[in-house]
């Protein structure tokens, strides 16, 4: 009568989607979900990965249009609802006309069963199938599944008091007016548990929403969701057959910067011919293109700020996984590797070579980060590299403490500590325990002496010095920049139109911004590199060369008698140990 092999179906969501659901494909035609779109695959394996490992799925995929992320999603919600008892699967979407959409793919699902396998179900007049014996006499013997899927418009879905979901989908969340107050409040519906799972989909839809910042929040680790992405050119019916070579050679022979780079990155004149195509269905818009159907993460995020480093640089970028990952330890004043480390480093260090450590401080507590980033001073070849960058939450005190050690490793490396606010505390807690700093050296009309100030201040005089250094840095390729995270706040790094303030719309600019003070006081503190920005150099007072050591002025004040360089371990352990 049948061939199914019901225990496979159980365990095997491909064999069960090839066997038994159809879907109605974008021509209207109803088909076995048998031949997946490589997003597709990629999103399954995703999900298969925490499913046989026991883990509670958390995911959020950033998707371009109509790569069928929906239909595998909601495949899987479908599948466990009809092979475990008992569970309650619960779709959000943004709109009536996209739940009805979803809704009726999930009664396509239920309709196209085979029969063999066809759950017994209940009848409800709300978007819900419900798997339960609809004869309510037996149902107490033989209650059925008593599993469902429910499908609901976001904003005007209320859940029943005391409502508990195994699996949650909130479909193009981007385009939710109120998510932020939504979602927030079914999260806790779902229980931590193996078997959960709670999905984020979305195309993008600009940065000023709730998926934009669970998206920036996912990528930088900081969240249990698993961020997924794709481009638009792995689905292969993104693409339009050309006419006749003569069309080959037009479209090569016209290609914009845009095509041209796709064509580097191995795109076809078919996939070309096809992206033409939806832009002049897009009224010539190859930005919203670019929402739409992003081919990179982060094209699809469509700024309302005016970028500060110029993203056809930053593109050039190539950034570098770590060579080494792990964590400052205080106690012992070593480094110790970790997989999952704050500390990320692209180069140990090397005999000779001196380092810059540009600290960016906060108050360790909420949505604040501190930032460490250590470059190595290259000159003359470049101005310096990113060796290394720590990032995480720590109160000020720790944060000087941590600089310290991370200092001594990087051969006493000069530490340039942002000291707004906490900073100060930062730096005077450094200070307890190291001698070499940035010193900002300024020319005192009243004493007409140059007078100086420990430690990095930003301010609306010398934050403009930060940016445009940086810039001219980056455009005469003087800095390395290896962080895939740095080059993401460098990316996120805006203007806001016709103001001189600067946000990041990634949401944080801790990175950034402790890169900046680094390649800045590392150029300001380096002599050689006068004669490339002579405009720009400050003149400095040189103090005698006794108490230079390289090109780093030795301070005298602060430093509590000994070693002038510090490094009497023994005797700080103490301050160690709090
Ligand atoms: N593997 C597939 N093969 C053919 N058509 C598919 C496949 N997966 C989905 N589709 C169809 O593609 C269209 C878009 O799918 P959907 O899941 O809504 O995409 P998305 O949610 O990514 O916009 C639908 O008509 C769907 O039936
Ligand atoms: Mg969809």
């Amino acid at each position: 009568m049948t061939d199914i092999d019901v225990t496979r179906l159980v365990m095997d969501f491909e064999y069960y989607c090839a066997t038994c659901l159809k879907i109605r494909t974008k021509d209207r035609r109803v088909i076995p979900f048998s031949h997946w779109y490589p997003s597709q695959w990629l999103i399954w394996k995703s999900i298969r990965r925490d499913w046989a490992a026991g883990r509670p799925i958390r995911k959020i995929i950033l998707k371009p249009r109509q790569t069928g992320a929906s239909t595998l999603t909601e495949a899987f919600l479908f599948w466990t609802v009809h092979t475990c008892p008992n569970t309650h699967a619960l779709v959000l979407s943004m709109d009536n006309d996209s739940t009805r959409y979803i809704f009726d793919m999930a009664r396509n699902f239920y309709e196209n069963l085979p029969e063999a396998v066809k759950p017994m179900k209940r009848y409800s007049n709300r978007r819900e199938l419900v798997f339960e014996n609809p004869d309510e006499k037996s149902r107490s013997r033989n209650p059925g599944l008593r599993s469902r899927i429910e499908v609901q418009t976001a904003g005007k879905y209320v859940p029943p008091r005391g409502a508990s979901f195994n699996l949650v989908h909130f479909s193009e969340v981007a385009f939710w007016p109120n998510a932020t107050d939504i979602v927030p409040a079914i999260i806790p519906m779902v229980p931590d548990l193996p078997g959960t799972a709670i999905i984020y989909e979305s195309t993008a839809n600009g940065v000023d929403n709730f998926f934009y910042n669970e998206w920036v929040a996912a990528r930088n680790g900081d969240s249990l969701f698993d961020p997924i992405f794709f481009p638009w050119t792995i689905i292969p019916e993104y693409s339009l057959p050309l006419d006749s070579e003569e069309e080959r050679e037009e479209i090569l022979s016209t290609l914009d910067e845009d095509e041209e780079q796709l064509r580097q990155q191995g795109l076809t004149v078919e996939q070309l011919k096809w992206r033409r195509h939806k832009i002049d269905a897009m009224h010539g818009d190859s930005d919203l293109f670019k929402q739409e159907y992003p081919a990179t993460e982060q094209e699809c995020w469509m700024f309302s700020g005016e970028p500060i480093f110029s993203r056809k640089i930053l593109k050039q970028i190539k950034p570098q996984p770590p060579i080494w990952r792990g964590d400052i330890d205080v106690l012992n004043e070593r480094l110790v590797p970790n997989d999952d480390g704050l500390l990320l480093v692209w180069g140990h260090p090397e005999p000779e070579a001196q380092y810059t450590i540009g600290v960016d401080t906060s108050s360790g507590t909420g949505a604040d980060y501190s930032c460490m980033q250590v470059l190595k001073r290259t000159w003359p070849q470049g101005l310096g590299d990113q060796v290394a960058e720590w990032h995480g939450k720590v109160d000020p005190v720790a944060l000087g403490q941590l600089a310290v050690i991370l200092a001594r490793h990087y051969n006493d490396a000069m530490l340039s500590i942002e000291i707004n606010n906490h900073g100060l505390t930062t730096q005077s807690e450094a200070q307890r325990h190291y001698w070499h700093f940035y010193r900002w050296q300024y020319f005192d009309r009243v004493g007409r002496t140059y007078t100086q100030k420990i430690g990095w201040e930003t301010n609306i005089s010398t934050k403009p010095l930060l940016i445009d250094r940086t810039i001219a840095c980056l455009r005469s390729g003087l800095i390395g920049i290896r962080s895939e995270h740095l080059l993401r706040e460098m990316w996120l790094y805006v203007r806001v139109p016709g103001t001189m303030t600067y946000t990041a719309e990634s949401g944080h600019d801790d990175r950034v911004c402790a890169f900046m003070i680094a390649v800045v006081t590392s150029f300001i503190e380096d002599p050689d590199a006068s004669f490339v920005y002579t405009e720009e150099r400050p003149v400095l007072v040189k103090p005698p060369t006794s108490n230079r050591l390289g090109n780093v002025i030795l301070p005298a004040p602060f430093i509590d008698g000994g070693d002038p360089r510090g490094r009497h371990h023994q005797e700080t352990k103490s301050w160690l140990v709090l």
